[in-house]
């Protein structure tokens, strides 16, 4: 399973110091953990510990300035794949079985809207008390999915339910409600390729050829897919932007490389190429730096690029089912990017205005349209994850599964 995004809320229970194992677990295998510590959870372990093993900030304070203009409770309760709770107290799950919000962690839980795995741990007596039969009833019907409690001797001497379960029984039950989860995504069970970012060109061994591309559209577009469900291999030219979580990346400096990385990358469905491929390459790149001779500098001699879109789309036995190019233009824009369509061979083209007077080229937002063989649809200027939410939309409506 790729890296997933995880929400863990850690409450107030001596069973919390398993809460940093299971941290370490998921750290271990490429996840990403935001950690939530409630007041009495902070009575347990500390938000150095948690923050140490997560490697990121702790939140702990619904009402707190700073983490709120980071980032908001909001954004904090969706920016996962799941939220797991561990340990979960009989309070916190009375809070979530009633709605209750009057702290960030239950605040968090009445407002994400992402699958919810509890991690009970309580003494004995309240586990069977009616009431928390009645919170757990009320959360399963809600859709939270429980792992535990064991069975056990209890940290206050009392044998029965209410242990929490172990971290790695956490870890697998994680593990079965995101892969039902990723069952539900429309892109499910589909590959993608996506090609992001500029190439560069080597001259000699300092310097290069390279276009101001930033990655930055090729890359939500990679997010979006993984968010939709899909298996994606992001091919990236050298950015200054991090990958998003839940790509295998491949990181290639020249478009030669670019090629054989999509050519590895087959089969696929779906290939979306939205990197700036330089065009061309020095015929012969010096193996040593090129020196000032007083005279007249010699021109560079140029040979033409391999082209992967079209290489993708010509493909004679793996061609991806759904093939997706960008049309870079400064002028001209629909006339020149049904021209691409054809000479290229794709399915479908992205087509933008990249005239340094739009500010699309390193920018944030972007306008484009769409042309597939019997339409043209012109987006508004929209960010550029939006751009990519709509791009991702259509392929699944294309797919048959919006
Ligand atoms: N592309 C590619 N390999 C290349 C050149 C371009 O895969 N060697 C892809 C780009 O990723 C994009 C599409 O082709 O999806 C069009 O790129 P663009 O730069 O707009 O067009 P070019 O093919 O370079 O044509 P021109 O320079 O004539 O506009």
């Amino acid at each position: 399973m790729s890296a997933k995004r995880i929400l863990l809320i850690v409450g107030g229970g001596i069973a919390a110091y398993k809460a940093l194992e299971l941290v370490r677990l998921l750290k271990k295998r490429g996840d990403s953990v935001k950690a939530v510590l409630t007041k009495a959870g902070a009575e347990f372990v500390t938000p150095l510990s948690l923050g140490s093993l997560t490697g990121e900030k702790v939140f702990q304070d619904l009402f707190s300035l700073t983490d709120e203009a980071e980032m908001g409770h909001i954004e904090l309760s969706r920016a996962a794949d799941l939220v797991v709770v561990a340990p979960a107290t009989a309070d916190l799950m009375a809070k979530a079985a009633n709605g209750l919000a009057n702290d960030l962690a239950s605040t968090l839980l009445l407002a994400t809207d992402k699958k919810v795995l509890m991690a009970p741990a309580m003494n004995v007596r309240m586990w069977l008390h009616a009431a928390t039969a009645r919170n757990l009833k009320t959360l399963q019907d809600d859709g939270v999915t429980f792992v535990g409690p064991n069975d056990g001797s209890m940290a206050c001497g009392e044998y029965g339910p209410g242990r929490m379960a172990e971290p790695a029984e956490i870890l697998a039950a994680i593990d079965t409600v995101l892969g039902a989860v990723a069952a539900t995504k429309p892109l499910s069970g589909l590959k993608a390729i996506v090609t992001s970012g500029p190439t560069h060109e080597p001259i000699d061994p300092v310097r290069y050829i390279a276009n101001r591309s930033s990655g930055k559209q090729g890359h939500a577009i990679a997010a979006a897919l993984v968010e939709a469900g899909a298996a994606v291999t992001l091919i990236s030219g050298p950015v200054d932007i991090s990958p998003p979580l839940g790509v295998t990346l491949v990181k290639v400096e020249t478009a030669r490389e670019m090629l054989a990385a999509a050519e590895a990358a087959l089969p696929a469905d779906i290939a979306v190429c939205a990197a700036a491929v330089a065009d061309w390459r020095v015929a012969a790149d010096a193996e040593q730096k090129i020196k000032k001779t007083g005279d007249a500098p010699a021109p560079l001699a140029l040979t033409e690029n391999p082209d992967i879109l079209a290489t993708l789309s010509r493909h004679p036995f793996r061609r991806p089912k759904l093939v997706i190019g960008f049309a870079a233009e400064t002028e001209n824009l629909i006339a020149h990017a049904r021209a691409k369509l054809a000479k290229k061979g794709c399915d479908w083209i992205v087509a933008n205005d990249v005239s340094p007077a739009t500010g699309i080229m390193g920018g944030d937002s972007n306008q484009v349209s769409l042309i597939t063989a019997g339409a043209e649809d012109n987006w508004p200027s929209l960010s550029k994850t939006e751009v990519a939410a709509r791009l991702t939309q259509r392929i699944a409506a294309h797919f048959g599964k919006p």
